[in-house]
Formats: C-alpha cells, sequence, structure tokens
C-alpha cells in the first residue's frame, strides 16, 4: 500500500504533516489481523462527514484519539469506557493492524480507525461540537528546530480540536518531551475555547491511560512525563 500523500497545500491547517513517512509492510499476523478486522472496524480518511451511529452500530459519546500508534492505549481505555465509542486516527498501518490484535484480545467492540491524518479528518469528517474528548499521546515531539513546524499541536490544530469538542469535553495530552510540552500548554492555555483542568474534574471521559509503548521507553530514559487537560468551556 503506497504511503498516505500529504493534504493539499490550499488545506489551512495541514500545509505540514506532523507524521513521518514509514515502511508500511505488515507481518503475516498482523496482515491477518488487518484483513479479518480492517473491512468493518477501518476505513480510509475521506470527505465525508462520519455517520459513526451507523459505523458503531448506537449513538454514543464519541471519543477521538489522535495518533494512536500500536493502540495500546486504546484498546485498553476502549475497554474500561464501554459505555463510549472511540475513534483511533493514525496514518501507520502496521499500528492499526496491532491495535485490531489488541481489541480482539480484549474483547473491545468499542473501537474504529480511520487511516490518514488527524488533521484532515478533524476538518472534513468531524462536526464541530461533537465530541466527549479527544485524546493526543505521546506526538511525535519534532525536537530538531528546523522540524519543529512539523509538530500537531500548534495554534491552528488545537483551535481545530477545540471546535470539535462538545461544551465540557476535554482534550487530554501526554507527552514525555519537555519543550514541546511547554509549547502545547502555552498554545492550549491561549485558546479561548479551553480552560485548564484537573485530573479530578468531572470529565466526559476516562482520563485513566495505561503505559504506552512510548511511555515506557521514555521511563526507562528518565524522561518526565507532563499531563495537560483542558475542558471545552460552556458557551
Ligand atoms: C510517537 S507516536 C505515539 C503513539 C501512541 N500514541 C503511543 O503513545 O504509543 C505518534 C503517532 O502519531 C501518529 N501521527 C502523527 N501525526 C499524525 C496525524 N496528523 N494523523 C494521524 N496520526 C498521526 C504517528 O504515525 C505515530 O504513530
Amino acid at each position: 500500500m503506497p504511503d498516505i500523500p500529504a493534504p493539499p497545500e490550499q488545506r489551512p491547517h495541514a500545509r505540514v504533516v506532523s507524521f513521518r513517512s514509514r515502511r508500511d509492510a505488515l507481518t503475516p499476523a498482523r496482515q491477518r489481523a488487518w484483513d479479518a478486522w480492517w473491512p468493518s472496524l477501518g476505513a480510509d480518511a475521506g470527505t465525508e462527514l462520519l455517520d459513526t451511529a451507523a459505523w458503531f452500530g448506537r449513538a454514543a459519546p464519541l471519543v477521538v484519539e489522535i495518533g494512536s500508534g500500536t493502540g495500546t492505549a486504546t484498546a485498553a481505555m476502549a475497554a474500561a469506557e464501554p459505555e463510549r465509542d472511540v475513534l483511533a486516527i493514525e496514518v501507520y498501518r502496521p499500528g492499526l493492524a496491532q491495535m485490531f490484535q489488541y481489541c480482539a484480545a480484549a474483547g473491545v467492540n468499542n473501537v474504529r480507525a480511520l487511516r490518514g491524518d488527524a488533521v484532515q479528518v478533524l476538518t472534513d469528517q468531524i462536526a464541530p461540537a461533537s465530541l466527549a474528548g479527544v485524546r493526543v499521546f505521546f506526538p511525535d515531539p519534532w525536537p530538531k528546530h528546523k522540524h519543529h513546524k512539523r509538530r500537531l499541536l500548534q495554534q491552528p490544530v488545537v483551535e481545530l480540536i477545540a471546535s470539535r469538542l462538545l461544551p465540557g469535553a476535554v482534550l487530554h495530552v501526554a507527552t514525555d518531551h519537555l519543550p514541546y510540552a511547554e509549547q502545547v500548554a502555552a498554545v492550549g492555555d491561549a485558546e479561548p475555547m479551553l480552560r485548564r483542568i484537573g485530573f479530578d474534574s468531572p470529565s466526559m471521559m476516562l482520563l485513566e491511560r495505561p503505559v504506552t509503548k512510548f511511555e515506557g521507553r521514555a521511563e526507562r530514559a528518565g524522561s518526565a512525563i507532563t499531563e495537560l487537560l483542558w475542558g471545552r468551556i460552556e458557551e
């Protein structure tokens, strides 16, 4: 399968994409998982508004996870919040295949996956003020200065995310990269649709995260994890 193409230049939020091009090949086991689950649980990102009630087979609060990676957190958190639906958005096909394996092993049936650029998906496929929450766990930090423009969580995308949250819904970010954490904190705090909240605040979605693959590596390397939470203001 070819790499996901960069969105057209005219897209307001996605001139520079936040993901890197990676090998797309699947191991035999992941290929089997892909073949088994992709047709019903996955779809390529498109331009039509999502009909989540039809796709999930019910009307339930929808949580979006941007950059789900291998889906460790996605599957574990979806298992712990069966009353909500979870939409994982990821460009990396082997990661999505692994997520299907975790979901199948955990008996989780409230996860669906869109393959593509989350910025495009939020722009075109998710209605304003429709989400119970958005999770962004360990977004690529793009540490080199010349790559900072690739960071996902900059003002236009944080504004886009905020606009998709229901009043009272939560944006939850975790990162092990302190300079990126400081940047995201400043951008989130400056966003008029958001206000910082604590972990003891009432939330429309689960806030307890399991340790993900990237987090495990970061902890072993001695990096501190920063967790940031904002609620969408009630208007
Ligand atoms: C560092 S990994 C973290 C994965 C996972 N959240 C975890 O904690 O293990 C970041 C992931 O975000 C994905 N990603 C980056 N930008 C994205 C975008 N615009 N849309 C969808 N996925 C994206 C990358 O493909 C990568 O798998």
